[in-house]
């Protein structure tokens, strides 16, 4: 076992961090309460490479491994959740499942320009009424020979109103249940194909999350990934990576708020000294500490799992729903070491509680994720 990172993780490590710190930073408060989405720093993300890093050079992408991506992750989680979850739903949810399962013809056509930003892209699985029981698809693509019928409509898309690539899951045989689901690439601007408002959320609150409604959409059955029903496979296998990427963006929160935390207690004064010399905010940073660092170990043990091979998929629920609970526990133990100045925005740390809150809820809620890994022990 060997626990420290390589030189070149620490540079691309350093790349993140010098970028959410000098880049993101600044105007995140604004973006937060304003709702602005932050289209200058995905551009600008996309030419970092931060995008497509696990896709191969031969169509634009990084070529780099999971563990690069959770790093990426990590710092600009510890700034801006509303950027880090495009890097997450690009590199995990639509670069990695068309990469891994499209065919040439679609990677030549979508997956070069999502690897390199110029597109982004989003990932519809989740319906009003198929959340954690995605099985239970409305959304049908009737097949009409030479393409799909596809009718219905998504909630709660992440990317939804700026992607240009939407991979949209849809039932077309009822009857076979998660066999008979298909995954489409729908193009922004197909007929029939509308966005509906953008969501008022509690965090990440930048990004641009929106429900879609699909009427009468002629997608060409070229669209279709994987062989006829092979839609809900496809969910699952994309949601075991995505779920490493939102764990990383969980540990990036608690991390960014323990780091905001230990600032402030070794420069607030109360009782003739600086609060973090008192054992009662030294406990606090102890505790945040040792669980940050644990569910640390969880998410890079995923990433290193996916790197090698191995099957991930406990293990990236294991760190999803791990790492989700320290972010929501840490910020709220780092609020309350700022005291009154943790509950106004210019501090940055009620926003990071706020952000936590979804990690528990996106790519599978905690209830979801201990399914997942309750099965796979008892398999
Ligand atoms: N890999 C491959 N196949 C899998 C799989 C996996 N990890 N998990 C399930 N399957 C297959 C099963 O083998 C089964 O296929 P067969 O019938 O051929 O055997 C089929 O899928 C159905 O599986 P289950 O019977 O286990 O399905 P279930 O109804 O019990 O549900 C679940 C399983 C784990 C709860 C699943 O529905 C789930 O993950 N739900 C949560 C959905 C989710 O994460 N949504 C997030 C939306 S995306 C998002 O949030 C993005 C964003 O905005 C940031």
């Amino acid at each position: 076992m060997y626990f420290d990172l390589s030189e070149e993780h620490r540079m691309i490590q350093k790349a993140a961090r010098d970028f959410a710190q000098q880049e993101l930073k600044p105007g995140v408060i604004h973006r937060d309460s304003t709702m602005t989405y932050p289209a200058e720093q995905v551009k600008r993300m996309g030419e970092l490479g931060f995008l497509g890093m696990m896709v191969d050079p031969k169509y634009g992408g990084g070529g780099m491994d999971t563990l690069s991506y959770v790093l990426v992750m990590e710092e600009l989680s510890k700034v801006d959740n509303s950027c880090s979850v495009v890097v997450s739903v690009n590199n995990s949810l639509v670069t990695w499942g068309l990469e891994q399962y499209g065919n040439e013809d679609q990677k030549e056509r979508y997956l070069r320009q999502l690897a390199s930003g110029q597109t982004i892209g989003a990932f519809c699985l989740s319906e009003p009424e198929a959340g954690s029981d995605a099985t239970s698809q409305r959304t049908t693509a009737e097949d009409m020979g030479d393409y799909y019928l596809l009718n219905g409509t998504k909630n709660w898309i992440t990317n939804g109103g700026t992607a240009g690539v939407y991979l949209v899951m849809a039932q077309t045989r009822a009857d076979a249940g998660p066999r008979g689901i298909n995954c489409l690439i729908v193009e922004r601007g197909m007929p029939g194909f509308d966005i509906g408002a953008k969501e008022d959320k509690l965090g990440i609150r930048a990004s641009d999350t929106h429900t879609l409604l699909f009427s009468d959409v002629k997608v060409p059955k070229a669209n279709r990934i994987g062989d006829d029903g092979f839609g809900f496979k496809f969910a699952m296998k994309t949601l075991g990576g995505g779920r490493i990427g939102i764990a990383a963006q969980a540990l990036g929160i608690a991390a960014g708020a323990f780091e905001l935390a230990t600032e402030y207690a070794k420069q607030r004064r109360a009782f003739g000294t600086e609060i973090a010399n008192h054992q009662a905010i030294q406990f606090k940073l102890a505790d945040m500490a040792t669980q940050i660092e644990a569910a640390r170990l969880l998410v890079y043990k995923a990433a290193w799992l996916k790197d090698n091979g191995l099957d991930y998929t406990s293990a990236s629920s294991m760190a999803k729903l791990f790492a989700s609970e320290v972010a929501m526990r840490t910020t709220v133990e780092a609020v309350q070491v700022h005291g009154g100045y943790g509950y106004v925005k210019e501090y940055h740390v009620e926003r990071l509680m706020r952000d936590a809150k979804i990690t528990q809820i996106y790519e599978g809620t905690s209830e979801v994720q201990r399914m997942v890994i309750s099965r796979g022990a008892l398999a």
